[in-house]
């Protein structure tokens, strides 16, 4: 399929005059999914594992289903390994509450990374208070990216887990999550990856990778929002206590004392998000049906003509890694002296949506020095016309703010 054809699928590209460049936040979703969801509710809606009816029985069907698709998707060695969650978040929450609280103590390290999203920072906040354990943090490099010496000091023998987001959603840095894993496994620690910036992109082979934990939104891959995925190996979750309680998560339930029903259930309490379920199937045949290669193929070339076409701009600050082999589809820049506020306010008068702020990353806007950037983060839909749509809104951007600014070369 060629990219003319593909965007012909996302109905929202076509209604609305927008470039939409906020991919990183959430991305628009193919009518495939928005049919699968439509004919769900047709068809087949019901409560999934509630019913003897047929039509329970369907929707019990199409949910777990959906869960051998994801366990393919990326390798996961048994469809147990995979729960439904509300997004990463979540998902990450899980652990920290049903392993990390559960089995650190004083003399342990917890290691993340500075560009951790605080999803993937504040569960280990909670988990260092509580157990009394140490958190510790990976800094990047002038490069924005992790050096392998960083990596080797930081994780020690006393690190028993290590979180990584897989992919920065601020400085769109791939980080070698590979030698990540490898040098945890010899320390002795579990590895998190958060791979919510990555899997819309890349293939990820939970096996060939060997996490301890994998997590992901739906949202972030053609998916609707409220669709979380938590992969882990099956003999760490078989020793894990449930976070959530409620029903379908048990076995047998008596006046004062419970025992929970086994893999997945026991991590899925409560009425679960089926048409999240059913539209993050959807979103899996979409993704390969295109192929990643493809995927990459299409993005290679539009994030590389946008690097070439912002770095033009005298006027702005980029934030990534000059190894574009390392970096994904995320842009972080600034206009040199106004606020990416009034920078994102004015694009949006071009109908260029980015987002702004400090892209729920704060400690990692510290250690740059700076509050907040604007964020480009493309999709395999996004074009060069898009890019050139970005710098034009921007050239006029700096136009209209430049007599209130006054910018010292190199700055
Ligand atoms: N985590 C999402 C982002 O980076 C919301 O924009």
């Amino acid at each position: 399929m060629t990219q003319e054809e593909l965007i012909k699928d996302f109905p929202i590209i076509q209604n609305r005059q927008i470039t939409y460049l906020d991919n990183g936040a959430t991305t628009q979703k193919p009518i495939q999914v928005l049919n699968a969801i439509n004919e769900y509710y047709k068809k087949h809606n019901a409560n999934p594992h509630r019913g003897a009816y047929s039509l329970s029985i369907e929707a019990t069907e199409r949910y777990e289903n959906t869960r051998d698709k994801i366990a393919n998707f990326i390798n996961a060695k048994s469809r147990e390994e995979i729960i439904f969650s509300k997004n990463a978040t979540e998902s990450i929450n899980m652990i920290a509450y049903s392993y990390g609280i559960e089995n650190l103590s004083e003399k342990d390290e917890i290691v993340i990374s500075i560009m951790e999203h605080h999803s993937n920072l504040v569960p280990w906040q909670k988990v260092a208070k509580v157990t009394g354990a140490k958190l510790n943090y990976m800094y990047i490099n002038d490069q924005f990216e992790l050096s392998e010496e960083e990596i080797e000091n930081k994780i020690t023998d006393n690190t028993k887990i290590v979180g990584i987001t897989h992919v920065s959603n601020v400085l769109g840095t791939i980080n070698n999550v590979e030698k990540i894993i490898k040098y945890a496994h010899k320390k002795g620690a579990i590895v998190i990856v958060d791979a919510s910036q990555s899997i819309p992109h890349m293939k990820i082979d939970v096996q060939k990778l060997d996490s301890d934990f994998l997590v992901f939104s739906g949202h972030k891959m053609l998916a609707p929002l409220g669709i979380g995925v938590l992969y882990g190996k099956k003999e760490l979750l078989n020793k894990m206590q449930p976070f959530l309680m409620g029903g379908d998560m048990i076995e047998y339930v008596y006046e004062q004392n419970t025992t929970f029903a086994p893999l997945p259930n026991k991590f899925e309490a409560g009425t679960q998000n089926i048409e999240g379920v059913i539209g993050l199937g959807a979103a899996i045949d979409y993704i390969e049906k295109i192929g990643y290669e493809n995927i990459k193929k299409y993005e290679d070339e539009v994030v590389l003509y946008a690097r070439n076409k912002l770095s033009e701009l005298e006027f702005i600050n980029m934030y990534i890694t000059p190894n574009k082999e390392k970096h994904s589809s995320v842009i972080s820049f600034n206009i040199r002296g106004v606020h990416p506020h009034d920078v994102a306010s004015i694009l949006d008068s071009y109908g260029v949506c980015v987002r702004s702020g400090n892209h729920c990353a704060q400690p990692l806007m510290r250690f740059l020095g700076i509050d907040s950037t604007c964020r480009a983060s493309f999709y395999f839909y996004n074009t060069k016309e898009d890019v050139d749509r970005l710098v034009e809104a921007l050239k006029k951007a700096y136009e209209m703010f430049k007599k209130y600014i006054s910018i010292k070369k190199g700055e």
